[in-house]
């Protein structure tokens, strides 16, 4: 299932861990990206074989982290910190701004498929709340403004071309 050059890195991992259930979560880590950012059954199924456990206990591993998805992401992936330090300093009411002017809730993805938004736990950035990751790319010390520049630009990036927020 995975492109031949993932294939190179998966059977590069597995040689590195000679219990392959000890491999899960790197591999996991490769479908996620491999499938275009989620993981179906398929690929459930198929890290489990390849780590040689069952496909429910893959799930539950999976189902634990969240940066883990079960359904499609959005071109634009916005997750966005609410916890303490960023919802002292507007977390909230810059999810609430983003929900606003996408028109959907955390959890959900615009129809056209081009932003999704997750509301997530401590992403790390304290220092430059609030702040979110879009794809892999950290956005901090954000406002209303900069959100509405930042859906701007990526809104009219062409498709080609890739994420740097
Ligand atoms: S609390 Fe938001 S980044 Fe840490």
């Amino acid at each position: 299932m995975f492109s031949p050059e993932t294939q190179q890195q998966v059977d590069r991992l597995l040689s590195r861990y000679p219990i392959r259930r000890n491999a899960l979560l790197p591999l996991l880590h490769l479908a996620q990206k491999e499938n275009q950012g989620w993981l179906d059954s398929r690929w459930v199924n198929h890290v489990a074989e390849l780590c040689e456990v069952s496909p429910t206990h893959v799930e539950g591993v999976a189902t634990f982290y969240t940066m883990f998805r079960f359904r499609p992401p959005g071109k634009y992936h916005l997750q966005v910190c609410t916890c303490v330090p960023c919802c002292l300093v507007g977390g909230p009411e810059i999810l609430e701004h983003l929900e606003h002017k996408l028109g959907i809730h955390a959890g959900h993805t615009t129809k056209d498929g081009l932003f999704s938004i997750e509301e997530m736990e401590c992403i790390g950035a304290c220092s430059y709340a609030p702040a979110m990751i879009v794809n892999e790319d950290y956005v901090e010390q954000l406002t209303p403004e900069k959100i509405d520049q930042l859906l701007d630009t990526l809104a009219t990036t062409p498709q080609e071309q890739e994420t740097h927020a």
